[in-house]
């Protein structure tokens, strides 16, 4: 059924039936829950723990730590770059032998919008980004035109009512002096997701390169970047692959331009043959060129099985389950908290959105702290907060359910209504 089509309810039964309906919702019990009653709506930000990598993990610490010790290396861990990286290949349409995981998304950021811009700093002088990008991106960018003497300037398309960002916005901000356009695929707050072909030709057409973040689209929408023809882009995979608090993150290069640019960090792992140990630095060839350091083993192995799960339950389903999801959320979002001072923070049109739902109120961080901390026996609900006040809700459609998005917005409607973040200081944590 068209999702158009359904006739949505705001019981509880109607939540109950859509998730007995669900041919996705056996993938709920591949991840723990440790807590029975909680309902997790920050997937998007951390995801869950997936059974599998704490038994694997926990093998891999055993075995080919504990018992083969250095061993391991030319026996398994030597290739987990490349090996997790062709997978991750296959959940972003790009070639096995075009995809990294590698060091933090900031460092693998830093190191592809420096190599484009050395590429291409004998005739160009402009980068553009946008107003509603992260903003540790748009620091990595401002210490790149720091570092390039400012022979660089960095534009920043506007957006017209702060959710999304058209595509006439991004043609205003680009010229034929533009080495790199470095955007993120799905907005960090609003959800707001670009038209990665169009953007990405538009670009082209004006002579750049295109650096696309898929921190908050990886593993939340189908990608296909050699079908767009992208040159560049990094992720994370903490959120919607669940690989662990700080996992590494990954790096695409098209194939065709991995030989012509140049990682900045001439590091041992980056040089043609490492363990020969040569005082002279020779860039590998092919998209090793791009590694760095010693691989973090651990943190790097745990991401593989939650890359498993999306590639088995197929990210066209799961695409499909995101969409019936954030359009129940708005339904109930329409029914119950638009009368309650509440605005959309997001697109309205599922096709112009990620996997995330945010919604705004002036008192966001008190609601968010009543969810989280409720006086009561109600259940313990955590979305997150992002400054000035917007409450991000992460819908995963591996592990979310009908029911936790019911009983979410439910209990929003229930503190707005009764004023119980009126009880929660106000004084904000660390992380939000
Ligand atoms: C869109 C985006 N880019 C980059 C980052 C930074 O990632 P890292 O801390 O792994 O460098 C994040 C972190 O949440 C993010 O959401």
């Amino acid at each position: 059924m068209l999702v158009s089509d359904i006739v949505w309810g705001d019981n509880f039964s109607f939540a109950e039936q859509a998730d007995y309906d669900d041919c996705l919702s056996a993938y709920r019990d591949k991840f723990m829950h440790a807590e029975k009653d909680l309902i997790y709506m920050d997937g998007n930000s951390l995801g869950r723990l997936p059974l599998q990598t704490r038994d694997k993990v926990s093998q891999l610490v055993d075995e080919q730590w504990g018992k083969a010790l250095i061993r391991s290396w030319n026996s398994d861990w030597i290739d987990l770059n490349r090996r997790i990286g062709a997978k991750i290949a296959r959940l972003i349409g790009a070639k096995p032998n075009e995809v990294l995981l590698t060091d933090s998304t900031s460092i693998n950021l830093f190191k592809l919008a420096f190599a484009s811009m050395k590429m291409q700093c004998a005739d160009k002088n402009r980068i553009v980004s946008d107003e509603l990008n992260f903003p540790s991106d748009l620091y990595v960018l401002q210490g790149l035109v720091d570092l390039f003497e400012s022979q660089y300037e960095l534009v920043l398309a506007k957006s017209h009512n702060g959710i999304s960002v058209t595509e006439d916005e991004i043609r205003a901000a680009i010229s034929t002096q533009t080495a790199l356009l470095c955007l993120s695929h799905v907005s960090f707050k609003t959800a707001f997701k670009y038209e990665m072909s169009s953007i990405t030709r538009l670009a082209h057409d004006s002579g750049a390169q295109v650096l696309w973040d898929l921190s908050h689209s990886v593993g939340a929408v189908p990608i296909k970047l050699n079908d767009c023809e992208v040159d560049l882009a990094v992720g994370c995979t903490y959120k919607y692959l669940n690989g662990g608090p700080g996992a590494s993150a990954f790096l695409y290069v098209r194939e065709d331009l991995q030989d012509q640019l140049q990682n900045p960090i001439w590091a041992w792992f980056a040089h043609e043959n490492p363990f020969d140990f040569s005082a002279e630095f020779e860039p590998a060839s092919g998209i090793n060129r791009f590694l760095t350091s010693t691989t973090p083993v651990l943190s790097a192995a745990a991401t593989e099985y939650g890359i498993d799960l999306l590639l088995e339950a197929g990210m066209d389903n799961l695409r499909q389950k995101s969409i019936r999801q954030t359009e129940y959320l708005l339904y109930l979002f329409n029914k119950w908290l638009k009368p309650n001072d509440f605005i959309l923070g997001s697109p309205k049109n599922p096709q112009s959105r990620g996997s995330h739902i945010s919604i705004c109120h002036p008192e966001a961080y008190r609601i968010t702290q009543a969810l989280i901390h409720p006086a009561g026996d109600q259940k313990i609900i955590i979305p997150d907060f992002r400054s000035p006040n917007y409450i991000r809700l992460g819908v995963t459609p591996l592990y979310t359910s009908y029911k936790d998005i019911y009983q979410s917005m439910h209990r929003i409607r229930e503190i707005v209504e009764a004023k119980e973040y009126e009880r929660q200081s106000g004084v904000k944590d660390v992380v939000t």
